[in-house]
């Protein structure tokens, strides 16, 4: 018998627990003319912000000996403009669709959140995480109390089932993980990119503009992982988890953490049709070892 991935992350049924993670796969065009996107757990869209953003200047991508750094600055089309040209496309691509959203006030975020009331999808991911805007962003996803009002506010509007995302940066992961669930989050996902930097040595002066940038791919795996379980051991609600994921064992290491789901990001850009080999390898390996269902190993270490 072939084992059963399908996975209920906070109400949704997810057909397996793969996803591609926000920011690393667009709008999933592009990656649906490579391969069957349908037969992923789930999508989410590049992060969103209110008005559109033309992202930073500079550089914003820099390879590091173990994954990348990037200073994209939230590059997007804006919320109306993604509910009329961008979604309406991701929703005919199968898995559950999660829309990701960033902001630089709390305002910005309720009148976003309120856009996308009216609008299908399977999960809106509230971004509290982003280390690339000047305001905002990140800076909600550092203190415990501040993510906390930004939850409960976007939590007494928002009309989808709400995952925070969460930023390695936090003052104390735990903590606020604890205080987004209290303010009726459904779910958490963890870790956005984690704070870094890198200098030109020729030209004496730090590669990106802003000037630090955020760090993601495999040299952030054992950290993220880490984060995860703790994250998963105080949480009733659902964890997605996200960070270096690049093959099935490294999904598996989440999941036996105590991911419920885990989000595939820079590995995307080595090959992205990456999620279907760990998929693939996945299965296998639970075949392998008589596991019937991939929630048997949820949560085990
Ligand atoms: C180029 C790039 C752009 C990203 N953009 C976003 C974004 O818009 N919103 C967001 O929540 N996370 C964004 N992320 C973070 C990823 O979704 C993911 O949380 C992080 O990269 C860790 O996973 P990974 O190591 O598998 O990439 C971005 C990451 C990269 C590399």
């Amino acid at each position: 018998m072939k084992p059963s991935l399908q996975t209920n992350f906070a109400g949704v049924l997810l057909k397996n627990p793969l996803v591609l993670a926000s920011g690393t796969c667009g709008f999933g065009r592009e990656f649906s003319e490579i391969f069957e996107v349908s037969r992923l757990g789930g999508i989410c869209s590049k992060g969103l912000t209110l008005n559109p953003k033309p992202g930073n200047g500079g550089i914003r991508i820099w390879e590091t000996s173990a994954g990348i750094m990037n200073s994209v600055g939230l590059e997007n089309p804006g919320v109306p403009a993604f509910i009329e040209k961008e979604l309406p496309f991701m929703r005919t691509l199968g898995p559950a669709l999660i829309v990701n959203l960033g902001g630089h006030t709390i305002d910005d975020y309720l009148t976003g959140v309120e856009l996308l009331n009216t609008a299908d999808f399977d999960i809106l991911e509230l971004n509290i995480s982003c280390p690339n805007l000047k305001a905002g962003g990140m800076a909600f996803g550092i203190k415990t109390e501040t993510a906390r009002e930004v939850v409960r506010r976007v939590r007494s509007i928002c009309k989808h089932p709400l995952m925070v995302k969460l930023s390695p940066n936090a003052e104390d992961i735990t903590a606020l993980a604890l205080a987004c669930e209290e303010e009726g989050a459904d779910a958490v996902s963890l870790t956005n990119t984690f704070l870094a930097m890198a200098i030109d040595i020729q030209k004496g002066r730090p590669v990106f503009d802003a000037p630090y940038a955020g760090l993601s791919g495999p040299a952030i795996k054992p950290i993220a992982l880490r984060m995860v379980h703790q994250c998963a051991g105080v949480l009733q609600i659902p964890v997605m988890g996200a960070g270096g994921i690049t093959n099935w064992q490294d999904a598996v290491e989440y999941l036996m953490a105590g991911a419920a789901a885990v989000q595939i990001g820079t590995a995307n850009f080595i090959n992205p049709a990456i999620a279907l080999d760990i998929l693939a390898g996945l299965e296998g390996w639970m075949e392998s070892r008589g596991i019937g269902d991939v929630t048997e190993i949820r949560g085990i270490v």
